[in-house]
């Protein structure tokens, strides 16, 4: 008869239920590897006459938080509850009263990731959260522990599964922007509130996250710059296509001479990029080591059972470390002073979509525009809009975001053009 080790659960919905069903269906497997058997004990709801998706035998519902977080015989906390300020004090609570802490709210830990850090070091507990970025990719062990031994020098990220979901659905099937969103919540990709999917703000705090790992940099949520897919065009993803790209969203963070630019938007990837080819809701991480050269961690981005998957090895993790008294110990301890990269060091090549009225002289005056920013152009594509209105497409030659800010505004101003659409270009 194996020790028991138990586990007390925040959240029952998507992931919570994922969990339930992992730690039951693969029972054996998990006790041989930790050396426990990891039984949950309580789970935190909001509704208890709510119908379950999976059986409720074995351990009791509650929806009195203390029930949980002061119950002496739990030994750790799986947060998958989601919100802010609600589970970070549920959290601070349960890591307080010595219990390990497993969750994979990337919000939180993107905005409260240190204290929480500090907090559980404080205690002598366990703090995991890998399933906060990426779902059922292992990528935050992998930065941490298999690519321990390299410098970081770029990451590129498809790491929101609803706004790929989406986009895939849009651009592959036709669908509009608002069946594809209905469709990403019906599967539980979604967060309770998708405005953090959509507008690329789950993606930006996924980034942080990363960054923090990868670069050993605290970047504030504030200082990156957010895009997401609200809005986004059919034309866009149209003209980029016959020009020989994709439009996904992907999150990039690159170190620059010790500084670090960190960012979230749409943007062309050629169609031969191996982040092309990640579609529906699964998201890939594309790592560029220093050593290593190249690297892509590919498969589901969310949903219940991929994300339980990376939850349930965080409490592996946690059973190992209690098993051989190393339980206490960061999850990540690589730091380095955080810098953010100036705009005028930040190169990427650009795609402009603008209509322009149609008269002589209007083409002359963008050229001219473009020229005084320093801002040269690879290709240029001009067609009828109507009668008196043309549009133009360009992509210009690698320039800073400095330059091509300098130039956007420039454009702005001037009432024969109207700028539509900026996305940076990745390079194949
Ligand atoms: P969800 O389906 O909305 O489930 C949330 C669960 O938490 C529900 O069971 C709800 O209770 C319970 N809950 C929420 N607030 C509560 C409160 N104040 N008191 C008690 N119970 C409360 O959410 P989810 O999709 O599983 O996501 C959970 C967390 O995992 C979030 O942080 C999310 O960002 C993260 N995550 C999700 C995915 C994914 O694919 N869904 C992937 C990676 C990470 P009731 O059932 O009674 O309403
Ligand atoms: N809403 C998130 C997504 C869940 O779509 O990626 C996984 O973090």
């Amino acid at each position: 008869m194996k020790a028991k080790l138990q586990v007390g659960v925040l959240g029952f919905g998507t992931v919570g239920s994922g969990v339930i069903h992992i730690l039951k269906e693969h029972q054996e497997k998990i006790s041989q590897v930790t050396g426990y058997d990891i039984t949950v004990k309580k789970v935190l709801v909001r509704d208890l006459e709510k119908n379950r998706r999976y059986e409720t035998e074995g351990f009791s519902l509650t929806t009195e938080p203390l029930d949980v977080l002061d119950d002496p015989e739990i030994a750790v906390v799986v947060e998958v509850m989601g919100s802010i300020q609600t589970a970070r004090e549920y959290i601070l609570h349960a890591l307080k009263a010595g219990k390990s802490v497993v969750t994979a709210n990337k919000d939180l830990i993107a905005l409260y990731g240190d204290e929480l850090v500090a907090v559980a070091h404080e205690n002598r507990c366990d703090l995991f959260y890998e399933a906060s970025v990426a779902g059922g990719i292992p990528i935050l062990r992998t930065i941490v522990n298999s690519l321990a031994a390299d410098r970081i020098q770029k990451i590129l990220g498809i790491v929101n599964g609803t706004t790929n979901y989406m986009l895939t659905q849009m651009t592959s099937e036709n669908k509009s922007y608002e069946e594809a969103l209905k469709e990403a919540q019906e599967l539980g990709f979604a967060e309770a509130d998708p405005t953090s999917d959509v507008d690329g703000i789950d993606a930006a705090r996924k980034m942080v996250i990363l960054t923090r790992l990868a670069f050993g940099m605290n970047v504030n949520l504030d200082d990156v710059e957010t895009k997401g897919i609200r809005g986004i065009s059919e034309k866009d993803i149209q003209v980029a296509y016959q020009l020989g790209y994709k439009v996904k969203l992907v999150g990039r963070a690159e170190e620059i001479n010790n500084t670090v630019d960190v960012t979230v938007g749409p943007v062309l990837l050629p169609r031969s990029h191996p982040l092309s080819g990640v579609n529906y809701e699964n998201n890939a991480v594309f790592v560029t080591g220093a050593a290593v050269g190249e690297t892509m961690f590919y498969g589901p981005g969310a949903g219940e059972l991929p994300t339980a998957t990376s939850v349930v090895s965080d409490l592996i993790t946690v059973a190992k470390n209690a098993k051989l008294g190393t339980t206490g110990n960061a999850f990540n301890s690589f730091v380095h002073e955080t810098k953010n990269t100036p705009s005028d060091q930040v190169y990427s090549k650009y795609y402009f979509r603008l209509e322009m009225d149609d008269k002589t002289g209007t083409f002359l005056k963008l050229t001219k525009i473009f020229a005084d920013a320093g801002v040269s152009f690879d290709k240029i594509l001009q067609e009828p809009l109507d009668e008196h209105t043309a549009t133009v497409v360009i992509i210009t030659h690698a320039a800073s975001r400095k330059q091509i800010d300098e130039a956007s505004n420039a454009a702005h101003a001037e009432p024969e053009m109207r700028l539509i659409t900026k996305y940076a270009v990745v390079e194949g």
